[in-house]
């Protein structure tokens, strides 16, 4: 992330690696220090903006468009929320610097979506996200790590663009690469954009009736990936994996997952089969509820 002001950090991997973690122990040392001691705020993210054409490349990525509502987590000078509302969405920008709040404010009066967009100095942590249908960072990978618990607990379907870090084990979706002539840092001019669909959790027994008799399906679960078996009406069961796209599950055999024979639109602990084909044929229509415990008929 390039440098863009007087007072502001510049984020690179050196800043992470050293001197971050170097302001973390002088805030405990002084925490430390005894019963009054207030400890020094230290700002996990450095205020650095993302170029305009990273913004649209994560607005496009994340299909962002009228109807949309957009939080963006330390929003800066608000760019995002603001190209976010020219695309039609609403849009919230949280900021601890209360000076970029008030900047915000006036670029989003400038570009005329003041109306769409509400920009509050206010901690990225303590923010309820459960409006978004879309949620935006540029933050640091450890930040992101933290975030991730809420951002899995949030509405399956919620979509959720990263400009440069990713999410560790979860892996992205999709991820784009561009190239950013004017980036100042890094010898690579360029910025990686990521995006990840909140799946829905499907860990667990689902319960189906086929043509009269018992359809079970057991599923693990690692993010988007769900993979388990599938026993139809008595039948041997026979393995199945696949992926969860929010609220959809797409099963197919371990062999040829992308050849999806089963979908589930899922809804909480109730799924209906809205895909049935190949060996999957006997459960077209039937609809599933999540069992309690580990036994359909204790249910
Ligand atoms: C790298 S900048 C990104 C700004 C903007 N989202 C963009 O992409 O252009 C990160 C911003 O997060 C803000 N920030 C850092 N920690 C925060 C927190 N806990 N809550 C809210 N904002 C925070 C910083 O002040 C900074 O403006």
């Amino acid at each position: 992330m390039p440098p863009q002001g007087g007072n502001r950090i510049p984020l690179t991997g050196l800043l992470h690696t050293f001197l971050f973690p170097l302001l973390v122990l002088a805030t405990a040392a002084s925490a430390a220090q005894g019963e009054g001691a207030r400890p020094v705020f230290v700002e996990e993210v450095p205020y650095v903006t993302t170029p305009d054409s990273v913004t649209a490349t994560m607005l496009e990525l994340a299909a962002v468009k009228a109807g949309d509502h957009v939080i963006d987590l330390g929003s800066g000078d608000g760019r995002i929320v603001i190209a976010a509302a020219r695309r039609g969405a609403t849009g919230l920008g949280v900021e601890l610097d209360p000076r970029l709040v008030a900047e915000s404010l006036a670029n989003a009066k400038r570009a005329g979506v003041a109306d769409r967009t509400r920009f509050l100095e206010q901690d990225l942590f303590e923010t309820d996200l459960a409006t978004a249908t879309v949620v935006t960072m540029y933050l640091l990978p450890d930040v992101n790590l933290k975030l991730r618990p809420t951002i899995l607990a949030l509405r399956p379907g919620t979509r959720v663009v990263s400009h440069d870090w990713d999410m560790g084990d979860w892996k992205p979706d999709r991820s784009v690469t561009l190239a950013v002539p004017e980036k100042s840092i890094g010898l690579a001019k360029t910025s990686r954009v990521h995006l990840w669909i909140v799946p829905a959790r499907v860990e667990g027994l689902w319960c189906g009736a086929a043509q009269g008799a018992a359809a079970t399906l057991r599923l693990k679960q690692s993010y988007q990936f769900a993979q388990g078996e599938i026993r139809i009406a008595g039948a041997s069961p026979a393995p199945v994996s696949g992926r969860i796209g929010g609220a959809v599950l797409a099963l197919g055999k371990p062999q040829s997952p992308a050849a999806a024979g089963l979908r589930l639109g899922l809804r909480g602990t109730n799924a209906q089969t809205t895909v049935a084909s190949g060996e999957f044929t006997a459960l077209q229509g039937i609809a599933w509820r999540r069992a309690r415990g580990d036994d359909c008929r204790a249910d």
